[in-house]
């Protein structure tokens, strides 16, 4: 499962990645928003951040104006690395080397051409393990360290 979610300024491009998650067969829960009208992003990051930590979901997308703002929101959750991308090669060494369970972007940055070559990337690309699973550890000691 794969949770989705975006402000209203990535409903529209949301809209077209879950589209294109259906039609690849890939299940999906949408956190919202579910209107075009305008909203606060962390709420949404939260949301995802908190299906894809629990295990509900085993990642997530999220999309907001530029995939910064939303994603910050959702690397405050514990558990939870977020990736803003704009190109494929950082969607995949997010994956390889930093095992990253969300992916953000903007919707003001990117088009839906490659958008969806995003998601493809991300969902597509496995964690290589070995010594970046020592550097994520670290990555991930930090949170109780400075909590
Ligand atoms: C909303 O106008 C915009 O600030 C938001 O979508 C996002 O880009 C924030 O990081």
């Amino acid at each position: 499962m794969i949770a989705i979610g975006s402000d209203h300024a990535g409903f529209e491009l949301k809209r077209e990645v879950m589209k294109h998650l259906e039609e690849l067969g890939l299940q999906y829960k949408d956190y919202g928003t579910y209107s075009a009208e305008s909203c606060d992003y962390p709420d949404f990051g939260e949301a995802v951040g908190r299906a894809v930590v629990s295990g509900e979901c085993e990642r997530g997308i999220l999309i907001c104006g530029t995939g910064i703002g939303i994603g910050m929101a959702a690397n405050k959750i514990h558990g939870v690395r977020c990736a803003t991308c704009s190109d494929c090669f950082s969607a995949d060494m997010a994956r390889r080397h930093n095992n990253a369970n969300i992916l953000a972007f903007g919707a003001r940055v990117v088009g839906g051409g490659l958008a969806l070559m995003l998601v493809d990337t991300f969902l597509g690309t496995e964690f290589e393990g070995g010594r970046h699973a020592i550097r994520v550890d670290k990555i991930m000691s930090l949170e109780n360290k400075y909590k």
